[in-house]
């Protein structure tokens, strides 16, 4: 397949046109494939997601999927991954909880750009472990979309294949490389793969690492997760889910004083993002009813160890960006 997507190509918008992708995409890599084995880094991104589930349709258990949890991962994230591909598409996967190593080397550092750094690497030490000791891999797919060939000649900076040992020669595995990212949903449901995990709002690579900010501890990672949990609970209560285009907590590391069963509380504050944008490259904020805000509020206050305030940031990008970090 070229890396051009040809003018006459129709765009895919509905389940017969994604049905028509697939038994093509399907044919093509039995070709390009044989009876060899092909290995996948599945993040449980959209787009890794929906070429595990085209590749176990194409080829079975030839596919090795690898999936790191990383210790950022949003809560349940990972045993959505296990339950969707495991359990239910009964995918030859390796699970790999590495949150001990992530940690450990994220212990006390607080810049940003070193925090990515160490996760960056990390995580491709890990995988790099893990392909190293499986036998007889040929190929490593990825879940490039076309807008990354588009802006980056081709290689998701994430699934690193410079990364990978040097005596492991892969050949690579694109299925969905020229599609765009609503194409790559339509494909996805057709797959059958669920609607939590194909209308997914974007995710950092280092997850929770970019808003857990400063030096991680895991008390306040652990409050951030919970406390992300319980927004995202409540936007989908509230129908905010499929309009608002992303949404989260950060935690500052940092604490005020409270009160709380007529004690002093000390505790770290929340904060809400929720921003609509078309690109990413600027974004306005949503406007969340008061009732559902005090909602949040109470919940998170009242169940989050630690946290003892939950703010809104009301600022755009620019001059904010959308995460904090
Ligand atoms: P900012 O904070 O720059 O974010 O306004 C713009 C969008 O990019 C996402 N983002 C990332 N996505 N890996 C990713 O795949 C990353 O390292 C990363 N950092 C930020 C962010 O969530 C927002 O949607």
């Amino acid at each position: 397949m070229s890396n051009v997507r040809p003018d006459s190509m129709e765009r895919i918008t509905t389940p017969e046109l994604a049905d028509k992708f697939i038994a093509e995409q399907i044919a093509e890599v039995r070709a390009q494939v044989g009876d060899k084995k092909v290995l996948l880094a599945l993040s449980g991104g959209v787009d890794s997601s929906v070429v595990a589930a085209l590749l176990i349709k194409a080829i079975g258990k030839q596919l090795v999927c690898v999936h790191v949890n990383h210790g950022l991962m949003r809560k349940g994230e990972s045993e959505q991954v296990i339950e969707v591909f495991k359990n239910q598409l009964d995918a030859n996967l390796i699970y790999i909880d590495a949150t001990d190593r992530f940690l450990d080397l994220l212990a006390g550092v607080s810049e940003p750009e070193k925090k990515r750094k160490i996760i960056g690497g990390e995580f491709i030490k890990v995988f790099d472990e893990e392909a190293g000791k499986l036998e007889g891999i040929s190929f490593l797919a990825q879940g490039t979309i076309y807008p990354d060939i588009l802006e980056s000649d081709g290689v998701k900076a994430h699934h690193n294949v410079g990364g990978l040992p040097e005596d492991m020669q892969f050949e690579l595995v694109e299925p969905v490389k020229l599609l765009y990212k609503d194409e790559v949903r339509v494909v996805g449901k057709a797959l059958g793969l669920p609607a939590t995990m194909v209308d997914r709002q974007p995710f950092p690579g280092p997850g929770l690492g970019v808003r857990c900010l400063g030096a991680i501890t895991r008390d306040r990672l652990n409050a951030l997760r919970e406390a992300d949990a319980i927004l995202r609970e409540e936007f989908d209560i509230a129908g905010l889910s499929t309009h608002v285009w992303q949404y989260f907590i950060a935690v500052p590391d940092m604490k005020s004083v409270g009160v709380k069963n007529d004690k002093r509380y000390e505790g770290w504050p929340a904060i809400i993002r929720a921003v609509n944008t078309t690109d990413a490259m600027s974004a306005t904020i949503e406007e969340i009813p008061y009732a559902v805000l005090h909602k949040i509020t109470a919940r998170i206050t009242a169940e989050v160890e630690g946290i003892n305030r939950v703010l809104y940031d009301l600022t755009p990008k620019p001059i904010g960006t959308i995460e904090w970090e």
